[in-house]
């Protein structure tokens, strides 16, 4: 299977990508958590990549289309992917056919996760990311059991550095104007399945795996 999860910030990409990567056995990539440990090992990309990042703004298509383009050229992606934050502006979009070309696949499903604004400030403003395993907390809606404290490693919980309400808010415009976009053009090509992300993250995990299993 190969999807792309798509989403304003904040919808839950993160959060149901692990169910849907678990369930049908692939990769899990999120262009977001690769920038991030780009940026926390200091290596040219995550450089280069930090400024647009902490502002809430796109890193330019050039510097994704070439980490995507590699990733994607990786032997676990044999048996599909999960594309999580990618893409995200028309050019990715164009640039990924030829892409997919060179490694005999095709998109099954792009999952549009939609959120309203006002939630999408909420979640975003509780959320807590592990440092250590990555996995997503919210101070209101899913909190860890002991504060601070991941249950699953842990790992110190951290709010991102994109979290402050000046970034949440740009991410939004961005989202809004470079992003959404991408929903007529895959809308067009027959690919889009429609989920209402605003509810409880089990009935939106159960929504997403029957929209996906029916297409196997
Ligand atoms: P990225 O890491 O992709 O961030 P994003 O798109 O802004 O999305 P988020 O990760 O913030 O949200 P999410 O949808 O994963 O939500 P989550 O599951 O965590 O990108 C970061 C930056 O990298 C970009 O701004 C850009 O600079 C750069 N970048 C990345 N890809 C790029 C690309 N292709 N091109 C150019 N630049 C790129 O959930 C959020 C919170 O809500 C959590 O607290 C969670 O617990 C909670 N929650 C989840 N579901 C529910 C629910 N159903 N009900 C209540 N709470 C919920
Ligand atoms: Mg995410
Ligand atoms: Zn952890």
């Amino acid at each position: 299977m190969q999807i792309v999860l798509f989403g304003p910030p904040g919808a839950g990409k993160g959060t149901q990508a692990k169910f849907i990567s678990e369930k049908f056995n692939v990769p899990h990539i999120s262009t977001g958590d690769i920038l991030r440990e780009n940026v926390r090992e200091g290596t040219a990309l995550g450089k280069k990549a930090k400024v647009f990042m902490d502002n809430g703004a796109l890193v330019p298509d050039e510097l994704l289309i070439d980490l995507i383009r590699d990733r994607l050229q990786k032997p676990d992606t044999k048996k599909g992917f999960l594309l999580d934050g990618f893409p995200r502006t028309i050019a990715q979009a164009e640039a990924l056919d030829p892409i997919l070309d060179d490694i005999n696949k095709n998109l099954d499903a792009v999952v549009n996760v939609d959120v309203g604004a006002n939630e999408l400030i909420s979640r975003l403003s509780g959320r807590r990311t592990c440092r250590s395993c990555g996995a997503t907390y919210n101070i209101k809606s899913n909190p860890p059991k002991v504060p601070g404290v991941c249950d699953q490693c842990g790992g110190e919980l951290y709010q991102r550095a994109d979290d402050t309400e000046a970034a949440i808010k740009h991410r939004i415009e961005v989202y809004q104007k470079q992003t959404q976009p991408l929903i007529d053009y895959y809308r067009k090509k027959g690919l889009l399945i429609d989920i209402d992300g605003e509810r409880e993250i089990d009935e939106v995990r159960s929504d997403i795996l029957k929209a996906l299993e029916r297409l196997q």
